[in-house]
């Protein structure tokens, strides 16, 4: 029985994610409520082991490969960590989840969605996020935030990959509309933080 709140956060490299989850976090802290941070890929070890053969550019993998191992280490994190959690009553703060894998994979490397929307079937059974947090930003904004940066496989992509991500989170925030919270991300870091704290806090109560 799934008693838990699961909660993802998205948003193209450079979006200020990360930022924002730290707060999250504190904020849940704070709260005194059992929780636990994760991400995806990784949040296992085998996980973990999947993430850093993807992130590195020097591997040489196929799209279609690539989604199958997003979804791989996905049905690992959902059995071990994701579903225990859910039924011990947790909050799940979760760092990226298969609206990614639809942004990066379907929308960024064209892999045909059809094959995303059967792995999900097959791998979520059916389990989606109570809450997904999508920063966004304009590509432009956010490619300049990450200038210097050691950038791994995917934000090394060029501009019109990103461009065509932040497309495709905003395709699924609108198909999906009373999951997402789009979060205007070009403001000041505080007025973001304000704005998701009170999302939380009803998503909380
Ligand atoms: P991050 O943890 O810094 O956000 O890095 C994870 C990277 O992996 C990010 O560039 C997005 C990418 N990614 C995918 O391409 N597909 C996925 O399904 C997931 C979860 C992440």
């Amino acid at each position: 029985m799934k008693t838990g709140l699961f909660i993802t956060f998205e948003g193209i490299d450079g979006a200020g994610k990360s930022t924002q989850l730290s707060n999250a976090i504190d904020y849940v802290k704070g709260l005194g409520r059992p929780f636990i941070e994760t991400r995806e890929p990784g949040g296992t070890e085998l996980g973990e082991r999947i993430r850093s053969l993807i992130l590195d550019g020097k591997n040489k993998i196929s799209a279609e490969a690539e989604t199958m191992m997003m979804f791989s280490a996905r049905l690992e994190h959902l059995n071990s960590v994701i579903k225990p959690a859910l039924d011990d009553g947790k909050i799940i703060l979760c760092d990226r989840f298969t609206d990614a894998t639809y942004a990066y994979q379907g929308f960024g490397s064209g892999v045909d969605l059809s094959l995303i929307e059967n792995l999900e079937r097959i791998v979520h059974n059916g389990l989606q996020p109570d809450r997904t947090f999508f920063f966004d930003l304009d590509t432009q904004t956010a490619n300049a935030r990450i200038a210097g940066r050691e950038l791994d496989r995917f934000e090394s992509e060029a501009i019109d990959f990103h461009q065509r991500v932040r497309e495709g989170y905003l395709t699924r925030a609108k198909a999906h509309s009373q999951r997402f919270s789009i979060i205007n991300s070009d403001r000041p870091a505080d007025e973001i933080k304000g704005d998701l704290l009170n999302e939380l806090a009803m998503l909380c109560s």
